[in-house]
Formats: C-alpha cells, structure tokens, sequence
C-alpha cells in the first residue's frame, strides 16, 4: 500500500474516535492572516483545522489523498453547515485551479512523505501554486522511537454504534541513514460477532534543519523563519514540532 493511501478503510473509520487530540488553529489563523488568502491546507484529513478557520471567515480550501478522510469532512461540514471546497489530491502531484496567498500543512504531515524525492515533488507543487509573494508553512519533527513498553499496548475506545475499536503497534523498524521509521500498527473493530483486524504499515520521514532547507531550494523556496508553534524563534538545538515558514526564492 502506497503511504499516500494509509489514512483509508479502518483507519479512517477510526481515526475520529481514536484521535488523541486536534490540532490547535490559532497557529494557522495567525498564518493565514500574515500571509494572505486564498489559503491552502494540505493533508485536511477529516477537517481539523480546516472547518474551524472556515467558521472564521478564512477563505481556506482543503486537499487529501484520502477520499474516506473526505468524506468525513463532508459530512461534518453538512452537519456543522460550513462550506468547503475540498480536492481529492496527493500533495506531490498537486494540480488545482487557484494560487494561493499562504499553503499549509497542520501538524507534521509533511514526514508520511516517504522520501526526499516524493517530498521534492510536493515542494515543487507548493512552489507552483504560490501566489505572488504567497507564503508557505511546513511542520515538521524528528518522531522518537515508540518506547519498548508500548509495543504491544492496546488503546481502546468505544464507537458511537457500540462498536469496540482498537489500536496497537505490533512492531516498528527505524532506519536512521534513510530517516525513516515504520511502525506496524494493528487497527480492530469488534461489534458483537462480528470482527475486523488489519494490520498496516506506518512511515514517517524526517530531515535535519540543513537537508530541508537544500530540498526546499531545489524546488525554488526559500526558509525565511524558523518558529515553535506558537511563533517564537527556533534556537538550532531546538526539539519538537517546528514550523518552516518558506517563499518563493
Ligand atoms: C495525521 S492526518 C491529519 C489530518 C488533519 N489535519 C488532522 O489534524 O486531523 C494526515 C492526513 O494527511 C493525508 N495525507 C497523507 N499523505 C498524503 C499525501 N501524499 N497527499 C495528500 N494528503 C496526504 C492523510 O490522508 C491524512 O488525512
């Protein structure tokens, strides 16, 4: 299964009820209001934050390459009455009809991309679809390694339905020359007699401060910040999450 694909079936359907927590908009409300609109969120997934900054008024469109992630942003939206315009897209073939004043991604998403050159190509699509002097923001993070006493932990929440739904990572390899670590994640639905369990693979890959800024000139951007979430300068050393403001060169 391709890494663009991983978020579909069981792992959609479990993804909202499993989600630990979501991510907070302010960072790409301030963004957005720097950099300008239209706005661009890449891997929207099921809508967060995406809905959210359209209940502001930000003119935000959204792309996946989950058609399941996308439907159940569509059905939120219905019930929440927001209106949005959403592609079903893989953001390292992006081929849409407007430019866009800020493009971002909402958490590390960037790191399913499961290599440099798949992520060259997604740097070039932001690239293509940056409006003049448009601004985009990339986060990213170096995943640690799943501690030895977790594998094997089963996480359990139960369905709106009653359904019994359950996570676990069974296994994980990291591979540190490649920057790539890939977990094997056993994602189960029990409802009466009735079962599913599937297995699925997990990839994230990183970049040191250096490597992403070279990928980024290749395809014509340039890091102009480099912040924690809240905006605050990163110092070189720093851990976590941070946010890779980039423009056109
Ligand atoms: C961790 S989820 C985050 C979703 C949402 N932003 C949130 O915080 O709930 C990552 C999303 O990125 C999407 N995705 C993964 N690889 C992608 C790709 N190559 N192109 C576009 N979307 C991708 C997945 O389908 C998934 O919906």
């Amino acid at each position: 299964m391709d890494q663009a694909d991983f978020y579909t079936g069981i792992v959609a359907e479990l993804y909202g009820p499993l989600k630990s927590f979501s991510q907070d908009p302010e960072p790409y409300a301030a963004f957005i209001q720097q950099a300008g609109t239209p706005a661009l969120e890449l891997g929207c997934g099921d809508g967060d934050p995406l809905l959210d900054l359209r209940r502001r008024g930000l003119d935000v469109d959204g792309v996946d390459s989950s058609a399941d992630m996308l439907e159940r942003l569509r059905l939120r939206a219905g019930e929440e009455g927001v209106r949005v315009t959403v592609f079903h897209q893989r953001m390292e073939s992006l081929n849409l009809p407007r430019r866009y004043g800020a493009i971002f991604l909402a958490g590390p998403t960037f790191t399913l991309l499961p290599d440099d050159a798949t992520a060259l190509a997604a740097l070039h699509g932001i690239h293509a679809h940056l409006a003049d002097r448009g601004a985009a923001l990339v986060p990213l993070f170096v995943p640690v390694p799943t501690p030895a006493e977790q594998i094997g932990r089963v996480r359990t929440v139960v369905a709106p339905d009653g359904a019994e739904l359950r996570v676990s990572v069974i296994a994980e390899q990291r591979y540190e020359a490649a920057r790539t670590q890939t977990t094997l994640l056993r994602y189960e639905r029990h409802h009466g007699s009735d079962s599913t369990v599937e297995d699925r693979p997990w990839t994230m890959h990183w970049y040191t401060r250096g490597q992403f800024e070279k990928l980024a000139a290749t395809a014509g951007l340039v890091v102009t910040a480099v912040t924690d979430p809240g905006g605050k300068p990163a110092s070189a050393d720093a851990a976590g999450v941070l946010h890779f403001r980039l423009q056109a060169l």
